[in-house]
């Protein structure tokens, strides 16, 4: 079995940035191998509290074991994150001093091989975050019309030959039903020219993250997320948000650009009459990346990006 274990991204940043109060409450809604949540744990007093999702149960039931000394102050909940409301609610709990979200797959998903998310490894294509919930990887590439497939790698995988790829996946299950992900990345590189398959990156790299961001509704889940995340924060609070693709990165600066600047009056009224009030303040107007130590130690954080946001004082 892959031992679960996970370097965490950005992780003096994260600490830095949701200035832990001892007795504060905060939400993790990414727990993963637990490795930002031990962190926040350890800075916690004996009335501080951390709650934490993960749809994964795999994710859970290790990190659960293994962060079993901080049992008192963690409340782990199976869940998506985009449920924190209801979550919260059940808890009895109104308000969080700081919440964070570390987007995407884990490095234990990416390295189990039987869980699909690579197309390193010849598995069954699953790429499923949730194993509890119903469709697949499979599924997607086949049942979606060629049409879908399309727009997916091109709008989620950024992929200039996306109409090629869909065409070339929807000609090789028609002969016979595509799999595992050995049969995918054949179907993809066939469909490339010479010249891209001997750049640099695997070709089958955009495809993947594609139908991974379709299959688990990342995007929306994010758009939905983040709100509601500002509506939960006490005053001052924090919301710290890492993100590993322009995609994700653009949500996160749109939505917090306009919690800090909703007003839609035009720019000539000499006041606002809209009367949408401004929420709180975007502490990095730049991302915060990762530092060259940072990078040297842990590729996976190579694209990462951190974005927070601060909760109005006084309102
Ligand atoms: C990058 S890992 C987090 C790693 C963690 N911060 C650590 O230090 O070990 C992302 C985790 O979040 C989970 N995840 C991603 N999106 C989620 C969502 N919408 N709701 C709940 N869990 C999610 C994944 O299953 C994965 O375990």
């Amino acid at each position: 079995m892959v031992e679960f274990s996970h370097i965490p991204v950005l992780l003096n940043e994260v600490i830095e940035n949701l200035k832990i109060k001892e007795d504060g409450i905060y939400f993790d809604g990414t727990l993963g191998g637990g490795g930002h949540s031990e962190q926040i744990l350890k800075r916690l007093g004996a009335s501080g509290r951390l709650v934490a999702t993960d749809q994964d149960r795999e994710a859970i039931e290790s990190t659960r074991n293994r962060l079993s000394e901080y049992a008192d102050k963690l409340t782990i909940v199976k869940s998506n994150f985009v449920n924190i409301d209801t979550i919260l609610k059940d808890l009895g709990i109104n308000g969080l001093d700081g919440i964070l979200l570390d987007l995407g797959v884990s490095s234990y998903q990416l390295d189990n091989k039987d869980r699909g998310f690579s197309y390193r490894e010849d598995a069954p294509l699953d790429m499923r975050m949730d194993k509890d919930s119903g469709k697949t990887a499979e599924d997607i590439v086949n049942d979606y019309t060629e049409g879908d497939l399309t727009r997916i790698i091109r709008e989620y995988g950024e992929d200039p030959f996306a109409a090629r790829i869909a065409k070339a996946i929807v000609a090789a299950r028609e002969k016979n039903r595509i799999m595992t992900t050995f049969q995918l990345n054949e179907v993809i590189k066939s469909a490339l020219p010479e010249k891209v398959k001997r750049k640099a990156g695997h070709p089958a790299k955009q495809t993947y993250q594609a139908i991974r961001i379709e299959l688990n509704h990342e995007l929306e889940v994010l758009e939905q997320s983040l709100d509601k995340m500002i509506d939960l924060l006490n005053p001052g609070g924090r919301l710290c948000v890492i993100t590993f693709h322009s995609l994700e990165d653009r949500i996160v600066k749109n939505i917090f650009k306009n919690a800090m600047n909703p007003c839609i009056c035009p720019p000539e009224f000499p006041v606002c009459v809209c009367g949408r009030k401004s929420r709180g303040d975007v502490v990095t107007r730049k991302p915060i990346a990762p530092g060259e130590e940072e990078l040297s130690i842990n590729p996976r954080a190579k694209s990462s990006k951190l974005r927070v946001f601060e909760k109005k004082v006084g309102r």
